[in-house]
């Protein structure tokens, strides 16, 4: 057994549940108050036999390791461990952890010495030139990877070159191995508690690419971290703001002229994990990200995923061209410190975007802008704001409201309203069925993931990976998804309905959900072919697509009747 199955097993979830939440026994389960939003019809559900909790009005949803996260602004690994300990279940990877934390320890010692000895001297002059002195090589661990190629191989090896290896350090070539980082401006990656355990090298030379990070290792998945996080999270605490910029430099030059609450995403686009971890400490967040195109994209993909963490979200304008490491070194740190506090909330930023973007006085213009606000509309999950940014954007598109409620769609509704069980179509309906093993090998054996939308086909298909029918316990999937997917699975799981005629539902159900579509899909694809077949003068060919065509559209016609049977 795995530790995560050991402690999914031995969890209970009423007990850990109920240290933050009144739960009134209902039916099979247990009913309370929603903590992750204001909740005064309880419509929080925890379900003791499948080990998950569901809230019906926000739509959040998991297991207990899930609940924690949510909860505690736990880190996955952060839940696991804190369950573990309760629970006495020993992970097994603690003790390896600690040797490779060593490893890494020793490896920044080695990049910092290197960057003090005579080989480190192109170094410390291109970081003297950037702004950085001294004080911050030592602030910041910053290192020097010789241009060797085997100076930390050699110097390490002690720790044994496996190890090395999985740690990213060293890579393996042709001629054996070779230090990964060569002739590089070596920047610490730390995690929360201010432990390396990744790095990033700059290169000197102008070889590509620019930085270079270390692959995914046992301490470092990419993705997960901040840089910077370590030195601003008390700064972010007390502030409950935290600044978001793009680079290591970035970073580091706002912290030094005092701007501590300043971490980055590291390459990567910024992820639901990294912004998890700074809604752990924040209630906002300001976007500083590069003032050019790609800062702009980075920026629109960076604020629905911010949202959707439950964090406010605002935007620094920065002068064309400019980063925030340059801003300050150019203009002093109050140019910053006045972008910053000047920053505008999302809605507001977008509203300004639009009409620099496309043009407004178009249709087509009108089509694309509402497109984009579409994309950040959903991350949007509060009735009144949905409401003011509406006005805001049909003023700004010279459209009447309705028409941006139309296009812009989603579950909540004019007046604000949440639309209950509307949310539960034929979809839903044939995956509780089968679910509950009910919906009948015939029927599971026609279905393929592409039936399935794709907010449901990673569950299906790690469901079908584990076994499927009767082999994998639907509600044990939850473990391996994330908290979005888990939420998806523990809302049909735990979604408590039944029907006065199973059989019909079920049937109706199928029809629209795999028979309909199916048919649809078939009949495009015939009237694709019967104009081919017309162009090039097949006359036999084209007979036989048109009997087929005829006979599906009558079947087509007969389902939406409600005349089923095959
Ligand atoms: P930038 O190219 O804006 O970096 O990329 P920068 O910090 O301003 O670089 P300098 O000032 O030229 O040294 C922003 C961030 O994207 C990541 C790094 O985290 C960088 O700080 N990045 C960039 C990489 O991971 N790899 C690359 O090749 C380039
Ligand atoms: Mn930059």
């Amino acid at each position: 057994m795995s530790e995560l199955e050991e402690i999914r097993e031995k969890v209970d979830i009423i007990e850990l549940i109920s240290r933050y939440v009144a739960l009134k026994p209902s039916g099979k389960g247990y009913k309370g108050r929603c903590p992750f939003h204001p909740d005064d019809t309880p419509s929080f559900y925890v379900s003791p036999e499948k080990k998950l909790w569901h809230c019906f009005g926000c739509g959040a949803g998991g297991d207990a390791i899930g609940f924690l996260m949510r909860v505690e602004r736990l880190s996955f690994r952060e839940a696991l461990e804190r369950l573990a300990t309760e629970l006495g279940v020993e992970l097994r990877a603690s003790g390896e952890r600690q040797k490779f934390l060593k490893v890494n320890a020793a490896a920044a010692t080695f990049f910092h010495e290197m960057l003090l000895a005579p080989e480190g001297r192109a170094a410390r002059e291109y970081l003297i030139s950037r702004g950085m002195g001294p004080e911050t090589w030592e602030c910041y661990g910053l290192g020097y990877a010789p241009a060797s190629g085997d100076a930390l191989l050699s110097s390490l090896s002690r720790w044994g070159l496996s190890d090395l290896e999985r740690l990213g350090l060293i890579v393996k070539g042709e001629r054996g191995y070779r230090d990964r980082f060569v002739n590089r401006v070596i920047f610490p990656i730390k995690d929360e508690l201010g432990r390396p355990v990744a790095f990033a090298g700059r290169s000197l030379s102008g070889a590509e690419p620019k930085y270079l990070n270390s692959p995914n290792t046992p301490l470092f998945i990419k993705g997960t971290l901040l840089y910077g996080l370590d030195r601003a999270k008390e700064a972010i605490k007390s502030s409950g703001r935290a600044v978001l910029v793009e680079g290591y430099t970035d970073v580091i030059s706002l912290q030094t002229a005092g701007i501590q609450e300043a971490v980055c995403s590291m390459g990567t686009a910024l992820t639901e994990s990294q912004a998890r971890r700074l809604a752990r400490y924040a209630r906002q967040v300001v976007i500083a990200y590069d003032a050019d195109a790609a800062g702009e994209a980075s920026t629109l993909r960076g604020i629905g995923i911010l949202l959707d963490a439950g964090l406010e979200v605002r935007v620094a304008l920065l002068p064309e061209g400019e980063d925030p490491d340059s801003l300050v070194r150019g203009h002093g740190v109050a140019a910053l410190e006045t972008a910053i506090s000047e920053a505008v909330n999302f809605q507001d930023f977008l509203l300004e975007l639009l009409p620099h973007r496309f043009d407004l006085s178009t249709l087509k213009g009108k089509g694309d802008a509402l497109e984009l606000v579409r994309a950040l509309w959903e991350h949007v999950k509060n009735p009144l704001l949905r409401r003011e940014w509406a006005q805001k954007i049909a003023l700004l598109l010279e459209l009447p409201e309705e028409e941006i409620w139309k296009v812009l769609g989603g579950k909540i509704s004019w007046k604000g309203m949440v639309e209950g069980d509307e949310s539960f179509g034929p979809e839903e309906v044939v995956l509780k069925f089968m679910f509950s093993g009910k919906l009948g090998v015939d029927k599971i054996s026609q279905l393929a993931p592409e039936d399935f939308s794709p907010e449901y086909r990673k569950i299906v298909c790690l469901w079908l990976e584990r076994g499927g029918e009767g082999k994998a316990e639907p509600h044990s999937l939850s473990s391996e998804l994330d908290l979005e997917d888990q939420a998806r699975l523990s809302r049909i799981l735990l979604w408590d309905i039944s029907f006065s005629d199973e059989e019909r539902a079920l049937e109706d159900a199928w029809q629209k959900f795999f028979v309909i579509p199916r048919l649809e899909r078939r009949i495009r694809v015939l009237k694709e072919e019967m104009e081919r077949a017309e162009k090039k003068g097949e006359k036999e060919h084209l007979e036989e697509l048109v009997r087929e065509y005829v006979n599906l559209c009558r079947c087509r016609a007969k389902v939406l009747k409600g005349e089923h049977g095959g």
